[in-house]
This record gives structure tokens, C-alpha cells and sequence, in this order.
């Protein structure tokens, strides 16, 4: 994730940081856990990641899974003062939507650098992002910094580029909002893989002064 060590030994690192989780969320028995699936492999993290022939892309650690190509038709309003910083899906939503938009299969992963075809698609309850686009969906992939703060003036200012709260349960990526911003892809503790709970809307409330 820096440039200054090899990109393999803190991905492993990492890997063996989020295996280990202080706060005991774990990924098994979760939405995401398809490893009871049969699809030739029992290991929890291969449907996403894998220790070897990983793919080059940006958005996650060793990525094992068919990524989407598509050009997403993003949100706008009349008030939507992020559309000046907006172009398409962050490298993070865009591993997202390559299995929740419907149009890469769920099975569409690599075993020893090989991907299968995959032949198994997104439920219609839980696709977004559906005939590529993202105009009915929170906006995403938007810079959240101080001047989106001064033209909005009902949001909470960000900590840092890195997150929106001093508690570090918010995340941005690279500056901007992403799908896994509000949501926490490995732990489902709230549900619905929520960052935190979002009883009484907490979680809107995280960045929106209303
Ligand atoms: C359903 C797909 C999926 C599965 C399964 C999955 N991950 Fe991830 N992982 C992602 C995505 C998407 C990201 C980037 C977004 C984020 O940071 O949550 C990510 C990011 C990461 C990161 C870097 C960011 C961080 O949280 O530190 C690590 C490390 C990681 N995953 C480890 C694992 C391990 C270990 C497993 C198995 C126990 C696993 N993942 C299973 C999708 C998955
Ligand atoms: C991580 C921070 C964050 C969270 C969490 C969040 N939002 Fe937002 N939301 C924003 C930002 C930033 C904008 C862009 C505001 C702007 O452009 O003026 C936005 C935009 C919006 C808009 C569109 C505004 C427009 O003018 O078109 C609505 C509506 C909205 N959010 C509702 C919600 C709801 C409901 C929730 C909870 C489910 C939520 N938001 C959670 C940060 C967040
Ligand atoms: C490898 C494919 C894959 C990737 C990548 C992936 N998901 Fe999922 N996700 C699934 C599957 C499969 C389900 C369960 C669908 C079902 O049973 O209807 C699911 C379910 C969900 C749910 C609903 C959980 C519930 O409790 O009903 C949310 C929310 C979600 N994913 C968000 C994300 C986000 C955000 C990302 C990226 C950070 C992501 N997913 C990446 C495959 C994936
Ligand atoms: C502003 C916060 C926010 C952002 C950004 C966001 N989500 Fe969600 N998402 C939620 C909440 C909250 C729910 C729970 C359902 C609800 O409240 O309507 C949810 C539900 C879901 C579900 C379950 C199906 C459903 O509609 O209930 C999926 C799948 C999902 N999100 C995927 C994504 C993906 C993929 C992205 C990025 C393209 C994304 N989300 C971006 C807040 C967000």
C-alpha cells in the first residue's frame, strides 16, 4: 500500500492483521462466507484474494476475482455539490460491482491463476448498480474534503483524507467516498455489512448535519 516496501510482504501482512482481528468480526457465516457454495474451494478469502497470481488491479489486496469493465452512468441532482470530483467507481466500488452489478458471475474467480466462467449471478434483492447505473444509489466516488464541506455546509468536516471521523470507522479512499465507506466488507456485525449500526439513521448522521 506504500511504495516504500514490497507491495507482496504488507498485502501478507495485512492478510494475517485482518485474519487475526482484534474486534473478533470474522467474514465466516457472513453473505460474503461462499465457501460452502461447492464451488472448488473451501477457503473463505479466495473467492476475493489470493496468496499467489494475483491480479493487478487497484482497490484491494491480491484480487482473485473477474473485475467489471463497464462504464457506470453515475449519480447527479440539482443539489449534489460532489459531481464536480465525480467520475466513475473508485477501484474499491469497482470490486463491488463486480459481483453486485449483476453482470459478472459470483463464481467468476481464479484457482492457480486460472478464472473460472462462472455461471452464478447476483440475486435481484442485492444487486445495485444494475443496466450500469448508479443514479437511484447514494453517490460515490466523490472527493469529501473541506471545500465540498464549505459549499454544502450540513456536513461534517473529515478528519483526515483517509477518514471522516476520529474514530476510524468511516473510511475514505484516496480522499473520496466509496461503497465501502458505509459499508465494512469483511464483518457484518450491524448487518447488512454496515461500518456501524445505522438505528435512528447513526450512520447518515456520521456525515450529514441534518
Ligand atoms: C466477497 C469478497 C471478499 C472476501 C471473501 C474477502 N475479502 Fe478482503 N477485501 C475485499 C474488498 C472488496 C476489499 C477492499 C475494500 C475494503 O477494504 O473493505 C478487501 C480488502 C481486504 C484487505 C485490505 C484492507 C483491510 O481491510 O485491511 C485485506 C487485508 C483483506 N481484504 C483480507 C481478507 C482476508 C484475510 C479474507 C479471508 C478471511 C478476505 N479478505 C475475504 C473483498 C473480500
Ligand atoms: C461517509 C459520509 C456519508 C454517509 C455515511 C452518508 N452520506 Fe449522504 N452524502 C455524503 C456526502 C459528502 C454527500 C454529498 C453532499 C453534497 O454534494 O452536497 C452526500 C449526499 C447525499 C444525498 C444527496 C444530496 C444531493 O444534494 O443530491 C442524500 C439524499 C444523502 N447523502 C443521504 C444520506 C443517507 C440517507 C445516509 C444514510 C443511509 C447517508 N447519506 C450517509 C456523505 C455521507
Ligand atoms: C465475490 C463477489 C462479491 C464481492 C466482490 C462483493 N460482494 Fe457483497 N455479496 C456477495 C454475495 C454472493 C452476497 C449475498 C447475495 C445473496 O445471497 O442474495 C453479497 C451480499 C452483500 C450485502 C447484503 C448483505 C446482507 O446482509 O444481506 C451487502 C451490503 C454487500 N454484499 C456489500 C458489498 C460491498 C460494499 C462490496 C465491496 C466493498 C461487496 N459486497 C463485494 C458477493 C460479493
Ligand atoms: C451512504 C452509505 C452507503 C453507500 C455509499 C453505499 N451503501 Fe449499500 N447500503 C447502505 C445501507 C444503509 C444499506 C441498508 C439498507 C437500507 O438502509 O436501505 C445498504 C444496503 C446495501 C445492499 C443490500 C441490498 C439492499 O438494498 O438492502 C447492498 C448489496 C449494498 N448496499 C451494496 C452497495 C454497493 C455495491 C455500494 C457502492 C456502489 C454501496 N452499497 C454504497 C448504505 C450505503
Amino acid at each position: 500500500m506504500n511504495a516504500s516496501k514490497s507491495p507482496i510482504i504488507v498485502a501478507l501482512v495485512l492478510l494475517a492483521v485482518a485474519a487475526g482481528s482484534a474486534s473478533g468480526a470474522t467474514i465466516t457465516g457472513t453473505p460474503h462466507d461462499l465457501s460452502t457454495k461447492g464451488w472448488g474451494t473451501t477457503e473463505l478469502c479466495k473467492f476475493c484474494h489470493t496468496p499467489h497470481l494475483a491480479q493487478a488491479v487497484q482497490g484491494a489486496p491480491l484480487w482473485n476475482h473477474q473485475t467489471t469493465a463497464a462504464s457506470y452512468t453515475m449519480y447527479s441532482s440539482a443539489t449534489f455539490q460532489g459531481a464536480v470530483t465525480q467520475t466513475q467507481p473508485g477501484p474499491t466500488s469497482k470490486l463491488c460491482l463486480s459481483c453486485h452489478d449483476g453482470t459478472v458471475a459470483v463464481d467468476s474467480f481464479a484457482n492457480s491463476g486460472t478464472l473460472r466462467a462462472g455461471s452464478v449471478f447476483m440475486t435481484s434483492t442485492n444487486r445495485v448498480g444494475s443496466g450500469n447505473s448508479l443514479t437511484s444509489d447514494h453517490p460515490i466516488a466523490f472527493t469529501y474534503n473541506a471545500a465540498l464541506v464549505a459549499a454544502d455546509t450540513h456536513l461534517v468536516s473529515p478528519a483526515s483524507t483517509n477518514w471522516v471521523d476520529a474514530a476510524s470507522s468511516i473510511p475514505l479512499y484516496g480522499g473520496k467516498m466509496e461503497c465501502a465507506s458505509c459499508h465494512a466488507t469483511h464483518d457484518n456485525t450491524y448487518a447488512k455489512f454496515l461500518r456501524i449500526s445505522n438505528a435512528g439513521s447513526a450512520l447518515c448522521l456520521k456525515c450529514h448535519l441534518k
